[in-house]
C-alpha cells in the first residue's frame, strides 16, 4: 500500500481499494478524452450513459443478477429503502415479517410500521444481538407480503450465514456484505445497499429488484420513491449520483480482477478467520458476537474494561490505524475489513493485538 495512507477500519464510508482510487485520480480532470471530470458531465451525455450502462452490465455480471432483475442506482442512503420498501411492497395483505437481528434491521422494522402491520418473525434482543436465529425459529405470517432481514449487522458484528427460507418475497438489507461473496440472486425479491462499504462513496444506493414486485405501491408513494417510475426511467427520473456510478464501475472491474465474488469470498474469509483466530487466542480480548454468528465484514469484541479499551484505541492510531473504536451504542472494538482492506492490514492489525496482549 502507499505507505502514506492507514489501514481504515471504519465501518462506513470505508477504504476503497487502491488501485481505483488511483484510476479515479488520473482520469479526474479529464475521463477518456472527453476534457471533463465524470463530476462535470451531464447526466444525459453519450460519455455518461456508456459508463452507467457499462455499470450496470458490470455489476450485473459479477452477481450473477437473472433476467426479470432491475438494477437501480439511487439515493437517499440505505435509510430511505427503510420507508421506500413498505410503500411500494407493503400493499397486498397490507401486512409483512421482519427479523429484527440489530440497529437497523430495528429502524426498518420501525419505518415499516407507520405503512401497515408488522410481524416480528424473529429477534435476538433479548441477548443484545449477538446471535443470528436459527430457519427453525422464524416464525413466518403465511400472509406477509414479504419478509424482511438484514444480512449482515454492522454495529453489532454478526451476519446470516443462510438465506432464510420463506414463501413470500425475501428483501434483504445487504449494505455491509454486498459484493463480499456471491449470493443466488434469484432466491430474493428485492436486494439493497447502501454503497459506502463495499461498492463506492457515500451517496449511492443500489437496489436489485424482481420487476413484477414493482408497480403496486401505495398512492401516497412519493415519485422519488417509487420503484416503478425509477425503473422506467432507468433510475434517471432526476439526476443520479454520477460520480458514484462511475466509481462503482471501477469497483467492479477491481473485484473482477481478484477473481470476482468467488476470489473476494476466499480473501475475506481468511481475512476475518485470521482475525478471529488472534482474538481467541489471546488472553485479554473476548469476542462480542457468538461464533456461528459471526460476521466476515465487522469483527467486534472488548477487553472488558473501558480504560483499557480506550488504551487499545489510542494506541492504534499511534500504530497506524484509524477507526477501532466500537459503534457508542455497544461500545468495545470493531474492525470492519471489508472488500478493500489489505490482507497486509489485518495481518499487522493482528500483530499489534498480539503485542497488545502481551503488554497489558
Ligand atoms: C446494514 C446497514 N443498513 C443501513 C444503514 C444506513 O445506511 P445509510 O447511512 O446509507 O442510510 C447502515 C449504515 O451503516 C448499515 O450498516
Amino acid at each position: 500500500m502507499a505507505n502514506d495512507r492507514v489501514y481504515n477500519f471504519s465501518a462506513g464510508p470505508s477504504m476503497l481499494p487502491l488501485e481505483v482510487l488511483q484510476r479515479a485520480g488520473a482520469e479526474i480532470t479529464n475521463y477518456n478524452g472527453s476534457g471533463m471530470s465524470v463530476m462535470e458531465m451531464s447526466h444525459r451525455s453519450k460519455v455518461f450513459i456508456k459508463i452507467f450502462d457499462e455499470t450496470q452490465a458490470k455489476l450485473r455480471k459479477l452477481m450473477n443478477i437473472p433476467e426479470g432483475y432491475k438494477i437501480l442506482f439511487l439515493q437517499g442512503g440505505a435509510t430511505m429503502q427503510f420507508g421506500m420498501i413498505p410503500l411500494n411492497l407493503m400493499t397486498g395483505s397490507g401486512k409483512a415479517d421482519y427479523a429484527v437481528t440489530g440497529h437497523f434491521a430495528n429502524l426498518a422494522m420501525k419505518e415499516a410500521k407507520k405503512y401497515g402491520t408488522v410481524n416480528i418473525a424473529a429477534s435476538s434482543e433479548d441477548k443484545k444481538h449477538i446471535y443470528i436465529p436459527g430457519q427453525a425459529d422464524l416464525k413466518l405470517d403465511p400472509e406477509a407480503d414479504y419478509f424482511y432481514y438484514c444480512s449482515n449487522n454492522t454495529i453489532e458484528g454478526t451476519e446470516w450465514q443462510y438465506v432464510p427460507e420463506v414463501s413470500v418475497p425475501l428483501v434483504c438489507d445487504m449494505s455491509s456484505d454486498i459484493l463480499s461473496r456471491p449470493v443466488d440472486v434469484s432466491k430474493f425479491g428485492l436486494i439493497y445497499a447502501g454503497a459506502q462499504k463495499n461498492m463506492a462513496p457515500a451517496g449511492l444506493t443500489v437496489v436489485i429488484i424482481k420487476e413484477d414486485l414493482a408497480g403496486h405501491e401505495m398512492p401516497i408513494t412519493p415519485a422519488i420513491m417509487n420503484y416503478k417510475s425509477m425503473i422506467d426511467k432507468d433510475s434517471m427520473y432526476n439526476t443520479p449520483p454520477c460520480w458514484c456510478i462511475y466509481m462503482l464501475g471501477l469497483v467492479c472491474d477491481w473485484l473482477e480482477s481478484v477473481g470476482g465474488l468467488e476470489g473476494m469470498e476466499k480473501r475475506n474469509v481468511a481475512k476475518a478467520n485470521m482475525l478471529y483466530k488472534t482474538l481467541e487466542e489471546s488472553k485479554l480480548f473476548q469476542l462480542s458476537a457468538q461464533p456461528e454468528a459471526r460476521s466476515f465484514m465487522n469483527v467486534t469484541f472488548r477487553t472488558g474494561s473501558d480504560d483499557l479499551d480506550a488504551k487499545f484505541v489510542a494506541e492504534s492510531v499511534e500504530r497506524g490505524f484509524t477507526n477501532l473504536k466500537g459503534h457508542r451504542s455497544v461500545g468495545g472494538m470493531r474492525a470492519s475489513i471489508y472488500n478493500a482492506m489489505p490482507t497486509e492490514g489485518v495481518e499487522a492489525l493482528c500483530d499489534f493485538i498480539r503485542d497488545f496482549d502481551k503488554k497489558n
